[in-house]
Parts: structure tokens; sequence; C-alpha cells
């Protein structure tokens, strides 16, 4: 995508300490006049920016901002998140992704917003956000695999977040299948959607929601939910934390296309939450409780009950008296 003037001024303030309105203008071939006009806008826009009249223009503070190019700023994929779809505010990115799937948009696409208003979550649950807090972000893809290989994908991409935030010093662990605790508190949650066409998959929306900035919680999940500035007492750049998800997840995606989801396992465990301890699950058929012995290397989930080793495919792990 063509970066407008804006944007390629903010890369050049973001590469260098300081840059005279002169430099910036030859190497943007507009005018100084058009330079300033830019970064007033920027400055109207909240990036903190210092302008002296000898040495130019510098970037004092990045801000939180949820753009394409501060994603860019921090990406290393060759495909995934190369290409970003960002609004503001929408109702949930997952219907934005749905659409532009069915436009035939390549895979690797970004859908990210700022604000969700109606965000959605696993089982017709919903995604609570308060604005410029969260991450919202919806993911295409159009993986070679079988059908029914689809749903590891949830389970690759809590991996992939796991791995990420960890590299972010952020000590999460996951609750199987799609959330992502800290210290037993829900911090994000993943949605994995599918659009198939005949038996095989055309695209997978892999839905993101990530509590980063919140200061407090609705009375109702207060005692159940957590935000990375909550847990950890740090501030986080949200376009950094996408962006390491998105360098993490391309090379476990690249591997899991080609060999499965068997070799992922190991590292899958070794973040799980309450391994080889009692745990309840709840599915269609039954409550079992029992002890988490791990997963399959199909990503079935393994429990150890007074019957013996139970398998589930689909269900829910039970943490809070009311889920
Ligand atoms: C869950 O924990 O139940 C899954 C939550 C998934 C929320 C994300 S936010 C981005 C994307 N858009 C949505 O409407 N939902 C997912």
């Amino acid at each position: 995508m063509e970066k407008s003037t804006r944007e390629r001024i903010l890369q050049r303030l973001m590469q260098e300490d300081w840059i005279s309105g002169q430099a910036l203008a030859e190497q943007l071939n507009i005018s100084r006049t058009a330079i300033w006009k830019q970064i007033t806008a920027l400055k109207e826009a909240g990036y903190a920016i210092e302008s002296n009249k000898k040495t130019g223009y510098h970037l004092i503070d990045r801000g939180d901002h949820l753009t394409p190019l501060a994603i860019e700023h921090y990406l290393r994929t060759n495909t995934l998140g190369r290409k970003i779809f960002h609004v503001e505010e929408t109702e949930t990115t997952q219907r934005i992704a749905h659409d532009l799937a069915q436009q035939q948009v390549a895979e690797g696409m970004l859908v990210v917003c700022d604000y969700q208003t109606s965000g959605r979550g696993q089982l017709g649950r919903i995604w609570h956000e308060t604005k410029g807090n969260g991450i919202a972000m919806s993911l295409i893809v159009r993986p070679d695999v079988p059908l029914d290989q689809a749903g590891q994908l949830t389970l690759l991409s809590g991996l992939a977040l796991a791995t990420a935030l960890r590299d972010l010093d952020v000590p999460v662990t996951i609750k199987w299948p799609n959330d992502l605790l800290i210290a037993g508190r829900k911090v994000a949650g993943i949605l994995t959607e599918m659009q198939t066409e005949g038996s095989r998959i055309s695209s997978v929306i892999i839905g993101i929601g990530i509590n980063v900035q919140h200061e407090e919680f609705r009375d109702v999940i207060a005692d159940r939910a957590t935000s990375l500035k909550l847990a950890t007492g740090r501030t986080f750049q949200r376009a950094e934390i996408v962006a390491t998800f998105l360098n993490q997840f391309e090379q476990m995606y690249t591997r899991w296309v080609e060999e499965g989801f068997g070799s992922f396992v190991q590292a899958w465990e070794q973040l799980a939450d309450k391994l080889n301890q009692s745990i309840t699950v709840r599915s269609r058929q039954q409550i079992v409780t029992g002890i988490l012995r791990g997963i399959q290397a199909d990503g079935t989930l393994m429990i150890e009950s007074a019957q013996g080793l139970e398998t589930f495919h689909s269900a829910e792990l039970v943490y809070w008296t009311e889920n």
C-alpha cells in the first residue's frame, strides 16, 4: 500500500534523532511549508514532536498508536500484517475481515481498530473493550491444510501470542484452548472462524483481543480479568505487541502448514496453565474433574480422571463459577 506523505514523514522521524525541515522537504520532494503543515497535523493526532529552528524536528514520544505505520515499525514478517486495514472504531473486526476474505484479499491481511464496540467472543459471548486501552485485531489466513486441522490455529495463535508476550517479559500462561492468563486472570482471548468452499478451507479469520492499558474492569469480571498494565505495572506500545505476535506467528504458521501441530506440543505444554493439576472440564455431554495431562499431537485435550485418560476435542475448562 502506498504510504501517505504524513506516514513517510513519521517514518523519517522514527528513523532519525533530529531531522531538518529542509532535509525532509528534499527527501519527500515537497515544500517546507507542506512539511510544517503535516507536522502540525501529526501533533494534533497525538504525536509529541519537538521543533527547533536550528536542528529541525524530533519525535519525543511515539505515543501508543495502533496505526499501520506504528505496527510496521516493529514488523519483521514477509507476508503476515504487510497489508493492514485500520479503522478507528468498528463493531467487530471479525465482520470486516470476513468481508475482505470474501473479496479474495491475499493471505496475511490484518484488520485492526482502536476501539471495538460489539466485540465477539467464544460461545456467543461479548468481548468488551474500553476506548484506546486494548488491542482488537483479526488476521486473515488461507492455509492449504485439511479442514479438520483448522481448529489447531486457535492453539497455534495462543502459543504465538504467549511466546510474543513472554518476549516482552509478561509471564502469561495458556488456558486451553483459547485464553491467555496472568496469575489466573484472563488477559487475552482468541476466536477463530472459518470460511469454506466445499470441503476445503477458503480462509480462517483469527480474532485476537488483548487487554493492554486497562486500569480497572467492570464489576462482573473484575475478579477474573486483568490487563498487561495491571499485571505488570508497565505501559506498553500496542503496536509493538501486534508486530511481535505477527513476527512469532508467521514462523510458527509456516512450519505448521508444512509439518502439522505435533512439533508444537512440547512448547505449548510448557506454557499451559494448570498442567498436571486438578481441573474441571465441561463439554456438551459431561462435566469431568481430573488432572490436566496436556494435549495430543492434534491439539486434543487430555484429562486423567477416575475413569482413566479422557480426551476432549471441544470443551471448556471451568475456572470461574460462571464462565
Ligand atoms: C474470547 O475470549 O471469547 C475470544 C475473544 C476474541 C475477541 C477478539 S477482538 C478482535 C476480534 N473481533 C471480535 O469481535 N472478536 C475478536
